[in-house]
C-alpha cells in the first residue's frame, strides 16, 4: 500500500506516524503556571534534538477544543519545565497522568505522585525519577493552518540521575527501566535488549 501524505485524514495519518514511529520515548513533563499552579504531562513525541548543545524536542498538540495545552501554555509563559524518564513501576500512574485535567488542577496532588523543586529552575519534578532534566525553552515551530501542533526545542541546563544507576556518564539502562509507547495503548518495556558489536 502506498499512501499519499495529502489524502489521508489526520485521524488516519496519527494512526499512520504512532503505529511506524516506535516505541517512543516518554517526556513526563512538569511545569509551573505564572500564577504557581504546577502541572504534569505526558509526551512521546518527544527526543535528543542536539546533543552538543543539550536539546531536547517536544510535539504538543492542541486539545480536542482548538485550546493549547496547560504544559504548552506553561512553557511559553514562564519559560522552564522539567522532564523525567518514566521507568516501568511509574507506568500506571503516568498513563493517568495522560487525561485532560483542568488548569487549575495539580496533577501532583490530583493523583498524589510525588512532587519534588528542580535544583536550579522554578518548576516542579516527579520526586520518584531516576533522571530528570531541568529545561529552559529556546525554540517553537508551530504547524498546521490553526497551529494545531507545537514543536518545542529546549535546552537541557541540568540533568539528576539516581546515584544508585549511574557509572559516570553511563546511565544503567536495566536499573533505569524506561518505558515508550507504541501505538494505541501499548507501551514496550526497554528490558529485552541486545547488543551488536562492530568488530
Ligand atoms: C504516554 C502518553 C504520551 C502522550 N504523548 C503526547 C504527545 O506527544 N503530544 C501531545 O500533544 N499529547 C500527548 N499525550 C496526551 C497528553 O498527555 C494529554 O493531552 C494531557 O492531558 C496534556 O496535559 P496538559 O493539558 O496538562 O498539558 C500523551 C499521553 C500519554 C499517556
Amino acid at each position: 500500500m502506498l499512501i499519499d501524505a495529502k489524502n489521508a485524514s489526520h485521524d488516519e495519518m496519527y494512526k499512520l506516524l504512532i503505529g511506524s514511529v516506535l516505541p517512543r520515548p516518554i517526556a513526563w513533563v512538569g511545569s509551573r503556571d505564572a500564577n504557581g499552579v504546577d502541572n504534569l504531562a505526558p509526551f512521546s513525541f518527544f527526543n535528543v534534538a542536539s546533543t552538543n548543545p543539550p536539546v531536547v524536542s517536544i510535539s504538543i498538540s492542541n486539545k480536542p477544543s482548538g485550546e493549547p495545552k496547560d504544559s504548552l501554555k506553561n512553557i511559553l509563559e514562564t519559560k522552564y519545565f522539567s522532564v523525567s524518564i518514566v521507568s516501568h513501576d511509574m507506568r500506571e500512574i503516568m498513563h493517568k497522568c495522560g487525561t485532560a485535567f483542568e488548569a487549575e488542577v495539580d496533577e501532583f496532588t490530583e493523583l498524589d505522585i510525588k512532587k519534588a523543586e528542580c535544583r536550579h529552575i522554578d518548576a516542579p519534578k516527579v520526586a520518584a525519577a531516576k533522571v530528570s532534566f531541568e529545561c529552559k525553552f529556546r525554540h517553537l515551530h508551530e504547524f498546521g493552518a490553526q497551529s494545531a501542533s507545537h514543536l518545542i526545542l529546549a535546552d537541557i541546563l541540568y540533568i539528576e540521575v539516581d546515584d544508585e544507576i549511574i557509572d559516570y556518564p553511563k546511565i544503567d539502562m536495566q536499573k533505569l527501566d524506561a518505558v515508550g509507547r507504541g501505538s494505541g495503548p501499548n507501551y514496550v518495556t526497554t528490558r529485552d535488549s541486545f547488543s551488536l558489536i562492530r568488530k
